[in-house]
């Protein structure tokens, strides 16, 4: 019998390099107000993250025990985003390219890079610093080499990896500069034709693994024919941005809840994402929590899969989980 295909799924390094580590405290410097600083610090200290910089040793943990794979997949998310700007900012670079020098030592060209929202630049948690940043797009695509939809195939499976930030544009457009705003909705439009493309290339017989960093994007997924006419084929989704389980299973307790406009921008953001995650069942979503996952549970790690070579079964996936 022929031996399955194997895939390593890693997701949300968030590698901080040199320069970025030294800008400690950068994101409640971010808040002018004391008492939303004061929860954004209980709120990381407890629950999210207590020291996002300190983190960096866990993709050589991870390194070390992934095994060999046909293909490794990272889902999005490189830096830290300290300057809420991207890789346009040059330490956020620095991070990413410290990152993937490490990957790619690993991994060689069984390689794919899906981009994340912090690739591109978004708002600080609760300060509205920072955004969308068309310089970082273009150093992704000129410095890094990084094409937006990529695509491998591994025998009758076929893997494709998509934007999110770029098809959930609608919620990401208000934190792009004004004068930056057409070209994002020019992007917008050119990333879908490339996946209407990509789904219309699916021959009957083959199989969809799709990875999309950021779930917001699915429901505006869902609203291209193309990719309809190709949902019986997908096996799975690989979401990353989530970091942990926890959050996962909240979003689908909270799925309809009303969006929240008045606290802020990362409020309002989360709050539409999770108005529409009932929209996510078709996708078949699976989570690759970041290494490092949440601070109160400590609940990191990375996936594997195996495939069948001719098609058949499902993929079976497995959760490695990483001690800090
Ligand atoms: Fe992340
Ligand atoms: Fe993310």
């Amino acid at each position: 019998m022929a031996e399955p295909f194997r895939l390593v799924v890693a997701s949300d390094i968030h590698y901080a390099g040199p320069a970025e580590k030294a800008r400690q405290d950068y994101e409640s410097r971010a808040v002018g107000n004391p008492v939303l600083r004061l929860a954004l610090r209980w709120y990381r200290h407890y629950i999210w993250l207590r020291d996002p910089l300190s983190h960096t040793h866990m993709l050589d943990r991870f390194l070390g025990a992934a095994p060999d794979a046909d293909l490794a997949v990272v889902n999005g998310d490189y830096t830290c985003d300290s300057a809420f700007v991207g890789v346009c900012d040059d330490a956020a670079a620095e991070s990413a390219r410290l990152c993937f020098a490490k990957l790619r030592q690993r991994f060689g060209d069984r390689l794919a890079i899906t981009w994340g929202d912090h690739e591109l630049g978004k708002f600080s948690l609760l300060g509205g610093a920072g955004g969308l940043r068309l310089a970082s797009y273009e150093r992704l695509r000129g410095e890094f080499g990084l094409e937006p939809l990529w695509s491998r195939e591994l025998g009758p499976w076929v893997l494709l990896g998509v934007v999110s930030t770029l098809i959930a544009l609608p919620v990401y457009l208000p934190e792009a500069l004004p004068e930056e705003r057409s070209r994002w909705e020019e992007l917008r439009r050119e990333h879908l034709a490339a996946i209407t493309a990509a789904c219309d290339r699916l021959q009957p017989d083959q199989r969809l693994l799709l990875f999309c960093h950021d779930p917001t994007a699915l429901p505006f997924l869902a609203e291209e024919p193309a990719v309809q006419r190709v949902l019986p084929q997908l096996d799975t989704t690989v979401i990353g941005h989530l970091h942990t389980p926890l959050v996962l299973k909240q979003s689908r307790l909270l799925a309809g809840m009303p969006r929240i406009t008045f606290l802020g921008n990362a409020v309002r953001r989360f709050s539409t994402a999770l108005r529409r995650a009932r929209l996510w069942k078709p996708f078949r979503v699976r989570l690759c929590p970041s290494l490092t996952g949440c601070q109160l549970l400590k609940d990191g790690g990375f996936l594997t899969a195996e495939l069948d070579p001719a098609g058949r079964g499902a993929a079976r996936w497995r959760f490695h989980p990483l001690p800090w």
